[in-house]
């Protein structure tokens, strides 16, 4: 693998290897078994990969958030190693690199940008649709791979994709968890020793929540979810909602899901100092 970090530098390198299919994973560093997934789906699918580090400042709508967040480029790079052939490339940009200038576009997702993590996080979405249309840009890939556990994500860079015309495909992986059913994320090495502990509560809950349909209409899930998970002490509900995976409609009652939809609880929860998410496919009737 080759590591670059210069907008110029990759370019010209995939202009000299000119390899189609091109796959990029965009990446935040701190890598783990997830971003692995993605990786090896990029390698096994497209002649030549690029994997993105870059800490991106303009989605962090919480400056701490963005100060603590987890940043190992040695270990980054050691595991890429592990996974990526020679002609791959590491992209580590700087932030001049990536914003020569302040980028001050602004991007209407309508109900995609109005619901969970973006009522949560405003400007969230809008500074992750600048720093990938960005990539997409600089790197001009075939297929672009993201993680499903940031489900709303995927669906705000599928409309990203649409609105500005982009022949990119996205293909989103299934969640990757730790044994004990936690799913992995740069964040869980933030968690404390007791709430890494009791993390798990969140996928047993939501797992529960998703059996629990066929017998329960929505607001009773919903009342279980809260309740297991906030009896836990340093556990606090965000939100759970039920959305399908396209225009992210929250239903309010089982009547409301509409056949040849795809369903999937979400759920956001603060763990002690630190916010996780996840999310579970519900099943049709
Ligand atoms: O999912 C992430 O890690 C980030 O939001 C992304 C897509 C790399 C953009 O910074």
């Amino acid at each position: 693998m080759k590591v670059i970090s210069t907008v110029t530098g990759i370019q010209k390198q995939l202009e000299t290897t000119h390899r189609k299919p091109v796959g990029l994973v965009p990446t935040m560093g701190a890598l783990h078994e997830g971003h692995l997934s993605l990786v090896r789906s990029a390698t096994l699918e497209c002649a030549q990969a690029v994997i993105s580090i870059y800490v991106n400042p303009t989605q962090f709508n919480d400056k701490n958030d963005l100060k603590r967040y987890p940043r190992t480029p040695d270990s980054d790079l050691k595991l890429l190693n592990t996974v990526l052939r020679e002609d791959d490339l590491v992209f580590t940009p700087t932030d001049s690199e990536i914003y020569p200038t302040p980028d001050k576009r602004v991007f209407h997702f309508g109900n995609l940008d109005n619901v969970m993590e973006a009522k949560r996080r405003p400007g969230h979405f809008n500074g992750v649709a600048q720093v990938v249309s960005r990539f997409f840009e600089i790197v001009k890939p075939d297929i672009a791979y993201f993680g499903q556990k940031d489900f709303q994500q995927v669906a705000v860079i599928r409309e990203l994709v649409r609105q500005l015309n982009f022949h990119i495909k996205i293909s989103s992986n299934p969640i990757v968890r730790e044994p004990d059913g936690l799913a992995m994320s740069s964040r869980n090495r933030l968690l404390e020793p007791q709430i890494r502990k009791d993390a798990p509560v969140i996928f047993k809950t939501i797992s529960r929540a998703a059996e629990m349909i066929r017998k329960n209409d929505i607001p009773e899930i919903k009342k279980y979810v809260t309740g297991n998970i906030n009896e836990r002490a340093g556990f606090e509900v965000e939100y759970f909602e039920i959305a399908d995976d396209r225009e992210l409609r929250i239903v309010e009652s089982r009547k409301e899901m509409e056949k040849g939809k795809k369903y999937f609880g979400c759920i956001a929860v603060k763990a002690g100092k630190i916010r996780l998410i996840d999310n579970i496919e519900f099943p049709l009737l």
